[in-house]
């Protein structure tokens, strides 16, 4: 469904992203597992059009077929256009608005759409993934703790009726138990046949309900395989599962 090609992204001098290629296919959760400044917020920055410095080529295949070229050479596509093909991103850090309400936050999510059934519908489907949020509806998005602002901002993101949900670090700063039930959640939106990017730093967590991963460091992918295969990989367990 998205395939990127050779993808480099620079800041000024900085290289960030070295050359990496990988492959979605369509119905999967795909992860691209890295520590801290290995370059995964900008592999998803340059899916969805957020950066400036960059070369290689991302193709998205729509459901009905449709071919689009997200990046070639250096022609990118605009971050508005990229949502109206069917790719929504949940960013690093929630990034929920803090003075609007969880129902407010979550038909922003909607702005592109105008069919008003399908909004609602996915609305409720939203508060079944997340009942504490249908609890919390009427509640301002910053008095969330940061467990129910990640379940927000995923939210958020579905609310665009996405094919390719794409989220950045979906478990940074939350307890275990509430990892465990995010990426349970995760496993259903998937099942409902959302494709899915999951980038992890917590390679135990992603690794588990991946189809596939890529590890990625200092820029360049490392290792890909099967994600349960990963989980028993001597070198992955040194690095990244403790041992
Ligand atoms: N806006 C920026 N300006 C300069 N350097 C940046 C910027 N954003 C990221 N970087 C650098 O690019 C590298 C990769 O960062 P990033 O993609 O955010 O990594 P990750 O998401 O894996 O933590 C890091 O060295 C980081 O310092
Ligand atoms: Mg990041």
């Amino acid at each position: 469904m998205l395939r990127i090609t050779d993808l480099h992204v620079w800041y000024g001098g900085i290289h960030a992203v070295k050359g990496i290629s990988l492959n979605i296919p369509k119905g999967q959760i795909v992860t691209l597992i890295g520590a801290n400044g290995a370059g995964k917020s900008s592999t998803v920055r340059a899916i969805t059009g957020l950066v400036k410095q960059v070369s290689g080529e991302i193709n998205y295949k729509r459901p009905n077929g449709e071919n689009i070229k997200l990046l070639s050479n250096t022609m990118v596509m605009l971050p508005e256009d990229i949502v109206k093909v069917g790719i929504a991103m949940s960013p690093e850090g929630r990034r929920i608005l803090p003075h609007l309400t969880i129902e407010e936050n979550l038909q922003l999510g909607a702005y592109i759409r105008n069919d008003k059934e399908g909004i609602l519908k996915d609305m409720d489907w939203v508060y079944t993934l997340f009942p504490r949020l249908k609890e919390r509806a009427w509640q301002k998005g910053g008095t969330l703790s940061g467990g129910e602002q990640q379940m927000l901002a995923v939210g958020r993101a579905l609310m665009s009726n996405p094919d390719l949900l794409i989220l950045d670090e979906p478990s940074l700063g939350l307890a275990p138990i509430l990892v465990r039930e995010l990426f349970n959640t995760i496993c259903q939106i998937n099942a409902m046949g959302k494709t899915i990017l999951l980038i992890e730093q917590n390679a135990f967590a992603a690794l588990h309900i991946a189809h596939r991963a890529y590890i990625l460091e200092v820029g360049s992918i490392v290792l890909e395989g099967e994600g349960k295969k990963l989980l028993t990989d001597p070198k992955v367990k040194s690095a990244y599962l403790g041992g």
